[in-house]
């Protein structure tokens, strides 16, 4: 069992492989968290809690004039709010009278022998080899008829504990939730660094890390999405965790709109971290009788740094977050014509770039943005989803005919809950944009947001989807999203429940990717928001990849590729090849390298492979043949980051298979000197007592050599250049 229950004094152990997670209820019914940290024997940690008297920390009812007794400072499960706890809330009701409080005691708890699917929402699913086990504790607000499940998810063999919080009415009168947060974790003692991803559209995700300290830091988005600017995912370890050493603790939340994970230091010195929905802009009424459930938040707790803390969210994604047919099936190397035409393309174009990425073993011709409606620019036709006969000179059934006899898949884009004001949808139904009434609306891209709360919206699209996907033999289907969300109004809501339409919307979303892939369920979705602005555990639940960045410059995907390895497998990660100089740096690169860097991801290209030398179209062959050899690893394996940006001359990174019999690393100079030294590379995950060939210099040495020895490499000649090493078991 990996839920232990002392029955006697309360307490809650959640067991995993390599960890431990607990919580006590104390005598006046406070949900302590006593312990989270490397695996221990399930025995009470409440005596580490030190309890004193803090001027100015008050003291709850219960105590009973024990001035040491304070909510202000104990670690809590769910922190009370506006009773005295002045530290980071978690869930905050305003009450009929107007009050705001909140403070919560156990009442029961309950052990489910499976993981726990979320109404509507994404979560950690169950499987037959790893069913999981559940524990709800039930909580109840002192003063109302509000009760609180506290729902945890115990994933023993991926080191995982899930959690999510439901809040339901059971009172007669309406409750308002200005807060409702999926976790909040308490460290009593130790320093702390927070790691997260921040960035901007075409350079997401960059990793940074910075001490907690009394001053908040807080991270988020308030874009509707989950956002190119932060990443729903942060990590907090010692100052000391290195990539191979030390405790390090991951918060994931498996969501895509509006978030906030925030850490501090309190006035002791103990840390709080809490993660979920964010509470600007959020206000959710609870009729009697309604519940409430948050987003899901994936933790995982590492002892030996922050390599096996993404091998344990790799796994857990791969194999519990990602569904469908392209689970485990391997992704058709794709050619994408966006950088190669935009919007300039017609039918003859895009067979000429089908017919030459054919020869060259490409299988799946993606046709992007400008075949439906009126779109030949980003300044109208959105919305409406019907084909542009005229430019594509036929029908899609024609064209995804014409591809299948080329040997190739058929895939295509669409933006479903965007639409431009130049739309016969719009101009159909102007109420259906987000857009507040009497106040001109902000554009972006010159296209405003459907209401996707609403499910004549979300019918409407999955009929124009539905229409379009059984009328063409079509594999594929990216799924873009091309602005922040703002002018928050719904006509369908009351008006003092539009702060609820943040959340509704991204429910919205769910709901019709689910729809669709139930009708389709053969289909691969790739999730797209200007490349990365969408990029979470939400959203792999139903595009098990996403589009990684609108940037396709090699050398900048170093860093992007590196932030995104932290919590998300690779083969999530939608990479391209694009013609040089980039479009978006103006840089160029060697066409070996910006294969070697889109293969750690799920692979294609996007030029017009007809204007390449003949020298590169051997070199398509060459790296799709590559990319397939090392599909179990890229796709399959454990990722190693081995350098980190702007440490070294070079970026290097590493794949060993499940079973360590095979290895494969790839480095690109980033840099270069006079007068150069030898490059000396770290070499990880090898079994130290199995011996391996390297096909770098034909030696054959235990694990254990090259695991601590490493390789050193002679100088890399040529500006950006790359390579691959491989490691293959020596019978
Ligand atoms: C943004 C995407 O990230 C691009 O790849 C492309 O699909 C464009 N949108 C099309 O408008």
């Amino acid at each position: 069992m990996a839920i232990v229950i002392n029955e006697k004094q309360n307490i809650f152990t959640l067991q995993t492989q390599s960890s431990t997670y607990q919580m006590e209820v104390d005598s006046k019914g406070v949900l302590l968290h006593t312990y989270y940290g490397k695996h221990v024997h399930p025995e009470s940690l409440a005596h580490l809690i030190y309890q004193s008297d803090v001027g100015f920390s008050g003291n709850p009812p219960e105590a009973n004039g024990d001035r040491s007794y304070s909510l202000d400072c104990l670690p809590q499960e769910i922190p009370s709010s506006g009773v005295g706890d002045y530290r980071e809330d978690m869930v905050r009701l305003t009450h009929a009278d107007g009050s705001t409080a909140a403070d919560f005691r156990f009442v029961s708890y309950e052990i489910l022998n499976h993981a726990c699917p979320l109404p509507g929402m994404p979560a950690v699913y169950a499987t037959k080899e790893e069913p999981g086990e559940t524990l709800i504790v039930t909580m109840r607000e002192t003063a109302s008829q509000v009760m609180v499940k506290l729902i945890y998810g115990v994933f023993e063999k991926q080191n995982v504990i899930t959690r999510s919080v439901r809040i339901e009415n059971h009172g007669k009168t309406p409750v308002v939730l200005e807060k409702a947060l999926s976790c909040s974790l308490d460290f009593q003692f130790g320093k702390y660094d927070m790691i997260y991803f921040a960035g901007r559209h075409a350079m997401e995700r960059t990793m940074e890390r910075t001490p907690v300290g009394r001053a908040k830091l807080s991270i988020g988005s308030l874009r509707g999405t989950s956002s190119h600017q932060y990443n729903p995912a942060v990590v907090l370890c010692r100052p000391e965790t290195t990539e191979e050493s030390g405790d390090c603790y991951g918060m994931c939340l498996v969501y895509s709109g509006n978030f906030e994970m925030s850490a501090q230091k309190d006035q002791r010195g103990q840390t709080r971290a809490v993660m979920g929905i964010h509470p600007d802009w959020f206000r959710f009424t609870l009729e009697p009788g309604d519940t409430f459930d948050t987003p899901q938040v994936i933790l995982s707790f590492s002892p030996n740094g922050l390599s096996q803390l993404s091998h344990q969210y790799h796994d857990i994604i791969r194999e519990h977050i990602c569904r469908g047919k392209y689970q485990h099936t391997p992704r058709p190397v794709l050619i994408n014509n966006w950088e190669a035409t935009y919007f300039d393309f017609n039918k003859e174009k895009i067979l000429h770039i089908a017919q030459q990425a054919a020869q060259l073993g490409i299988e799946m011709l993606v046709l992007d943005d400008g075949w439906f409606g009126k779109r030949d620019d980003d300044n109208s036709g959105l919305g409406d989803w019907f084909v542009n006969e005229a430019k594509m000179g036929g029908s899609l059934r024609q064209l995804g005919e014409e591809l299948h006899q080329l040997g190739m898949k058929f895939g295509l884009w669409f933006e479903p809950e965007m639409i431009s004001e130049d739309s016969d949808l719009y101009r159909a139904h102007p109420d259906w944009a987000i857009q507040i009434p009497g106040r001109e609306p902000t554009r972006a891209r010159n296209q405003l947001v459907l209401d996707m709360s609403r499910k004549e919206i979300r019918e409407y699209l999955l009929e124009r989807l539905t229409d379009i996907l059984s009328h063409a033999p079509i594999d594929y289907v990216k799924w873009d999203m091309n602005r922040s969300i703002c002018d928050i109004y719904s006509h369908s809501l009351p008006t003092e429940r539009n702060g609820e339409l943040y959340h509704r919307y991204v429910l919205g979303v769910y709901e019709l990717q689910e729809n669709l892939l139930a009708r389709f369920p053969n289909l691969l979705l790739e999730g797209c928001s200007g490349g990365g602005g969408r990029f979470d555990a939400g959203m792999l639940y139903y595009s098990p990849q996403i589009w990684c960045s609108d940037n396709t410059d090699a050398i900048n995907r170093l860093s992007i590729q590196y932030g995104t390895s932290f919590f998300y497998p690779i083969s999530a990660v939608g990479a391209h090849v694009s013609a040089v100089p980039n479009h978006q740096t103006g840089r160029s690169v060697p066409f070996s390298t910006r294969g070697h860097v889109a293969m750690s991801g799920s692979f294609g290209y996007e030029l017009d492979l007809n204007k390449v030398s003949e020298e590169e179209k051997e070199m398509v062959k060459e790296q799709v043949s590559t990319f397939k050899k090392f599909y179990g690893l890229t796709h399959e394996g454990d990722y190693y980051r081995l350098t980190c940006p702007g440490e070294e001359e070079y970026m290097a990174w590493e794949f060993v298979s499940k079973d360590r019999s095979h290895a494969m690393m790839t480095l690109v100079k980033t840099d270069g000197q006079g007068n150069s030294l030898p490059v000396h590379v770290p070499v990880r995950g090898l079994d130290d007592t199995r011996k391996y060939r390297c096909s770098y210099n034909g030696l054959v040495c235990f694990g254990d050599v090259w695991n601590n020895g490493g390789l050193t490499l002679k100088t890399i000649p040529g500006e950006y250049a790359s390579l691959i090493v491989e490691w293959v078991e020596e019978g």
